[in-house]
């Protein structure tokens, strides 16, 4: 009995960990009323138009759809390869930015004043439109080389 119940929470807490690590990200919205489009444009300007939705985060959303951010931190604000630029139309929609997230920022290069790190933003239907511009380069300085895979 007591090992069924290790068993359970021991899956329980694997599923959540999954979750938290972008699964949430690669299932299909569940109606439209949950339909967020996005587009992400490369550092080369290619547009990969994406049909995300509510509570999708970017990263991981990025990582569905083959989108070149890397997130190497996997969101634990640890690095700035997320940096994104944000359209300036939808700035003011998103939540603001921690101290943590603007001292990170602060070390990104080719930092401008529309700049977010991917992994702090997750969508609502106010951001239905919006447009995230990759960066030229990110730097790498949490763990060199190393390159999440998608969950
Ligand atoms: S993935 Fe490292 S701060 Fe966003």
């Amino acid at each position: 009995m007591y090992i069924c119940v290790f068993r359970a929470l021991l899956f329980h807490t694997a599923l959540q960990s999954r979750l938290l690590h972008g699964e949430y990200e690669f299932q299909d919205p569940k109606s439209e009323d949950e339909v967020v489009n996005i587009t992400y444009i490369d550092k080369h300007g290619k547009k990969t138009p994406v049909r995300g939705k509510v509570g999708d985060n970017v990263l991981y959303l990025a990582h569905r759809y083959n989108v070149e951010m890397e997130g190497a931190c996997e969101a634990s604000l640890a690095c700035t390869t997320c940096h994104v630029y944000v359209h300036h139309d939808y700035l003011d929609k998103l939540s603001e930015a921690e101290e943590k997230e603007e001292d990170l920022l602060d070390l990104a290069p080719f930092l401008k004043e529309n700049s977010r790190l991917g992994c702090q933003i997750t969508l609502t239907k106010d951001l239905e439109g919006m447009e995230l511009q990759l960066p030229k380069i990110t730097r790498n300085f949490y763990v060199d080389g190393h390159t999440p895979t998608p969950h």
